[in-house]
């Protein structure tokens, strides 16, 4: 049977200028293009998980307005649950603001309906979540919220994976009780200047992207995996699609260094094609990366 995913997230509309030069205080430059594309933290790891073959239920909130359309639109078309949505009046769908430059991505979040994403929304999804074998979470929604499932899912013994992204201050309750912690470099440090314990230290899972996997292995061992040599185009949501990949294989494996191994091969893939979701891999496409990387550090 199919993993099935739960993520209780953000939902976005990213809007996407492509330009050779980062403006300055006050400076007005010319970009290249502009698109717009489906994204938001919570979304891309739900896209991710379902191309990866989870059945996927989503729980957030959009706008009563045409991105919000069109986002309930597109999770239709990706086959993911939208029954846990939630369609806020008098708030706008949460957007992002994202430019891209050459090695460079810059994103400010308003989050619109993302912030009325309330335990009032879990609660009406309690079963959808009781059901599920894996709990997706970030912080682009109310912490309030966030800790609220977190309770849940240690009450259900449902594994949880919190994604401490973009970086905020996390009561250590909440650390304590999720499974797996995924920051990137910079949130891993923030994460460290909190006093952490050491089985907090322990469910760390650092993303480094070129760098490759920072993690505690199975056996108890601090291992890295490398990273991967791909041509990058747009790393917006690279760390999404590790998520959403970690997710879906620990879900349906339960083995953690494998399945580390395989969301960093989805991640890299995911760099090589343009916005959030554009890059997300499917499985077959995982393994013959895989394979190939290894066949090359053979060579
Ligand atoms: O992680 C990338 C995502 O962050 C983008 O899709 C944007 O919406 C922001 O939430």
């Amino acid at each position: 049977s199919h993993p099935r995913v739960c993520v209780i997230g953000s939902i976005n509309m990213d809007l996407v200028t492509t330009t050779k030069k980062i403006p300055k205080k006050g400076e007005t430059v010319l970009g290249e293009r502009f698109e717009t594309f489906p994204g938001g933290k919570g979304a891309n790891q739900a896209v991710t998980s379902a191309r990866l073959g989870a059945d996927v239920s989503m729980i957030g909130a959009v706008g009563n307005d045409t991105f919000g359309k069109a986002l309930l639109e597109h999770f239709k078309s990706e086959g993911i649950s939208q029954k846990g949505i939630s369609i806020v009046p008098d708030i706008s769908t949460g957007v992002a603001a994202i430019t891209v430059s050459e090695n460079d991505n810059r994103i400010i979040v308003s989050p619109g309906a993302n912030s009325k994403v309330n335990p009032k929304i879990l609660d009406e999804a309690q079963d959808v979540i009781i059901a599920s074998d894996i709990i997706l979470l970030q912080l682009e929604i109310p912490m309030e919220t966030v800790q609220y499932t977190v309770e849940f899912a240690y009450k259900h013994k449902i594994p949880v994976i919190l994604n401490p992204a973009p970086f905020q201050f996390i009561p250590e309750d909440i650390l304590e009780k999720v499974t797996y912690l995924t920051p990137n470099e910079v949130e891993s440090v923030s994460l460290s200047e909190m006093p952490l314990t050491e089985s907090i230290k322990e469910k760390m899972i650092i993303t480094k992207g070129e760098h490759g996997v920072e993690f505690i292995s199975k056996s108890g061992e601090p291992k890295t995996i490398p990273g991967f040599k791909v041509n990058v185009k747009d790393t917006t949501g690279a760390g999404d699609t590790f998520n959403g990949a970690l997710a879906t294989e620990l879900a349906r494996t339960g083995d953690l260094d494998q399945s580390i191994l395989f969301a960093n091969a989805a991640a890299a893939l995911s760099v090589e094609r343009f916005g959030a979701q554009g890059g997300i891999p499917d499985r077959k496409e995982i393994i013959t990366f895989i394979e190939k990387a290894k066949t090359r550090r053979n060579e």
